[in-house]
């Protein structure tokens, strides 16, 4: 199998050149200037962007949560990632309370082979992790789940307490594996949900009022501290407001090994939101909550700057129908999340790039290359050098939508609506090639379920380089996080 990709404006995080592609079976194996090879098929990509296929690490399909599970299978939610032009997520599996992590990860395998569009990868949800527990950690790693998520919130069903996140993250720490954190006080927002709801205040607006910017920023705060003295990377999950963003900067100061994302919801939709007439609110109760709009410059700002790292989705779709309707008179039993596997790369690059916060190689570089090296796929996936895997995508910078779950052409989830109703884009993904297959073919998908395969993710390979070659052997010379001499003005 081959295929040649002429013409095209490859744009990766660091370059920006006219060149043609190569592909033999699944890997990239030539780039150069007017190549002349025999192809099986010639794509044109003249006055189109040939970008890395998008990377996505934050994605919850056929997710149990909330008394129901996402709407979207790995095969409705990996076609419609394609569709978007992303060629790789990481979903999250889940260990059942009291359970094997180990069995909790052959639930996800089950779920996911033979369906997918795309490459997919797993992290582990810890729900607990008691000491006997732990040796399971590395055999996790060498099955390939390279990074964990950790629960602050939602006490009862998945918080951990700090002991457990403590114990995960210096076992983490040591074999070179990353730490996700949801990050928010979720103790006190019960009580917050409590009060609310003996006052009478039962709409969705509700799930925003009872949880407060601070106690996402609490929740990083700690999270960030007990990372620092475990030693461990940790990653600060769907990070929505500037309260939060401040510390996760003061511990970058400090050195700690600190990543966050945020999310296209957190950049474009704001608290107005819950005002939407009726339940349609509910569309929005995901957590964290929709933010105040100033928020939004902040965490551009951040993303410029490099505090922040990744833009994900955090896609986990509720219909409104039957779903979001549980919590109709109790905003609280309304399942948490939304939808946007589909949408990001378009929405990132029109309101990102053309709105002019980043520019082509930062987009690239947080849609794509920053999650590959962050969760240890890069450099197979992230960027389009010979030897990569061929995850590419052919994007028509001039074609214009209007995103809507009425217009076939951007909205392939399974779900009743799209958050993002009625956003125009100009920049939207014209053909999709997956490990050397193309998958979406001018807008149209001509894949199969089951062309995507588990990637046994490596490392931890994000920017701080001490946990590159997995254990810390030496012990620290002092205890990291107990503080540090004044420096002299
Ligand atoms: O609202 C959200 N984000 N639901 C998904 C679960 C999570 O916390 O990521
Ligand atoms: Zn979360
Ligand atoms: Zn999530």
């Amino acid at each position: 199998m081959s295929l040649l990709i002429k013409n095209g404006r490859i744009v990766t995080a660091v370059d920006d050149y006219q060149a043609d592609i190569y592909i033999h079976d699944s890997t990239i194996t030539v780039i150069g200037k007017n190549l002349v090879m025999e192809a099986g098929r010639v794509i044109d990509a003249k006055g189109k962007l040939v970008i890395p296929g998008g990377v996505d690490p934050h994605t919850h399909l056929e997710l149990p949560f909330g008394g129901t599970t996402t709407s979207d299978t790995f095969e409705t939610g990996t076609r419609a990632a394609a569709h978007g032009g992303t060629t790789t997520i990481v979903d999250f599996a889940v260990q059942t309370r009291g359970a094997s992590t180990l069995e909790g990860l052959e639930t996800w395998h089950q779920k996911a082979a033979g369906k997918t569009a795309i490459d997919y990868g797993f992290h582990m949800i810890v729900t607990d992790m008691p000491d006997h527990r732990i040796p399971e950690m590395r055999r996790l790693s060498d099955e390939g789940v390279t990074s964990y998520k950790l629960f602050m919130a939602y006490p009862g069903v998945m918080l951990s307490d700090d002991a457990t996140i403590f114990r995960t993250m210096r076992k983490a720490g040591e074999d070179g594996t990353l730490v996700c954190m949801h990050a928010e006080n979720g103790i006190v927002i019960d009580e917050l949900v409590k009060t609310a709801l003996a006052q009478g205040h039962t709409a969705p607006k509700y799930h925003a009022v009872t949880r407060p910017t601070r106690l996402e920023a609490e929740g990083t705060h700690r999270a960030l501290a007990i990372a620092e003295v475990a030693q461990c990377p940790v990653y600060i999950v769907h990070l929505s407001c500037y309260d939060a963003l401040q510390e996760v900067r003061a511990a970058q100061a400090r050195g700690v090994m600190a990543h966050a994302e945020t999310c296209p919801q957190y950049l474009l939709l704001d608290v107005k939101a819950y005002d939407e007439p009726g339940f349609e609110g509910a569309k929005y109760v995901l957590t964290p909550p929709l933010r105040e709009k100033w928020n939004q410059d902040e965490l551009w700002r951040g993303l410029r700057g490099n505090a922040l790292h990744v833009i994900s989705t955090d896609h986990c779709p509720f219909c409104m129908r039957e779903q979001k309707e549980q919590g109709k008179d109790d905003f609280s039993k309304i399942p948490n999340g939304g939808p946007g596997i589909e949408n990001r790369m378009s929405l990132i690059y029109h309101y990102g790039v053309r709105g002019g916060h980043i520019n082509l190689n930062r987009f690239v570089e947080l849609t794509s290359t920053g999650p590959a090296k962050i969760f240890g796929l890069f450099p197979k996936k992230g960027t389009i050098a010979v030897g990569s895997d061929a995850d590419l995508v052919v994007f028509d910078t001039e074609h214009e939508e209007t995103i809507s779950y009425y217009n076939p052409r951007t909205h392939h989830m399974n779900i009743d609506y799209n958050a993002f109703e009625g956003f125009k884009v100009k920049g939207f993904t014209d053909t999709v090639v997956s490990r050397g297959k193309i998958v979406i073919d001018r807008m149209e998908y001509v894949g199969r379920p089951g062309d995507g395969r588990f990637i046994k993710r490596g490392p931890y390979g994000g920017l701080y380089s001490n946990q590159d070659a997995g254990a810390v052997t030496e012990p620290p010379a002092s205890v990291a996080g107990s503080g540090s001499p004044p420096r002299a003005a």
